[in-house]
């Protein structure tokens, strides 16, 4: 997938909040796919363009389209408390956003077709804020860039071989999260705990 990233070159945080902006300014005209009728604004990203994480999400939810911001809603404040225990600044060390831009009706999936409508933004963003380490955050996430037949439960919280130079990682949503009470050994607030902490090794490694 290399080489769909090797276009754009942003030297400074200043030139790359530029072109993001002009990017966003084009998906708000983006009449690709119907999701555009019924949204109330796209959801393009919040964060640095300097972060060195880029945490990418299933799609907007309710709170989202409102908001016009990624990750607002219970299952975003979730992820906050759970990105800080792992001592992981959301504001500083994250650039977030989703595969598609645009609220899916009744909170549904994603389709296949809205996702490849949508991919030009991902890969835009991916491209203009050349981020050291990604987070696929859900399954229809981690289906974006990997076979459908993985299974997140399966390869979650390891280093995906998928970019030459961006280490990606595939975590649980935390809309699953919000299901499983559980902090016990094994169960999946567990492995998202670890997964994060180990997510951070990598940070201070890669700060060092
Ligand atoms: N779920 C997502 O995947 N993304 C959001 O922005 C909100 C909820």
């Amino acid at each position: 997938m290399k080489h769909l990233l090797s276009g754009v070159v942003c030297k400074n945080n200043a030139v790359k909040q530029q072109v993001l902006v002009e990017l966003q300014n084009v998906c708000r005209q983006c009449r690709a796919c119907d999701l555009c009728k019924s949204r109330t604004d796209i959801v393009f990203s919040s964060g640095s363009a300097d972060a060195p994480i880029m945490l990418i999400g299933d799609a907007p939810g309710p709170d989202e389209d409102t908001a016009g911001k990624p990750f607002v809603g219970r299952a975003g404040q979730l992820l906050n408390t759970l990105l800080a225990e792992a001592g992981i600044d959301r504001d500083k060390d994250i650039y977030m956003c989703n595969t598609i831009k645009c609220k899916p009706p009744q909170n549904r999936i994603p389709t296949n077709e809205e996702k490849r409508s949508c991919q030009v933004y991902l890969t835009g963003q991916i491209s203009i804020i050349k981020p050291k380490i990604i987070l696929l955050c859900g399954t229809s996430a981690l289906h974006s860039f990997v076979d459908n037949d993985l299974d997140i439960t399966e390869i979650r919280g390891k280093w995906l071989n998928i970019f030459d130079d961006i280490e990606v990682m595939a975590i649980y949503h935390p809309l699953y999260l919000l299901r499983q009470h559980s902090t016990e050994i094994n169960s999946p607030r567990w492995q998202m705990k670890n997964d994060l902490e180990k997510v951070k090794v990598m940070l201070d490694e890669i700060r060092a």
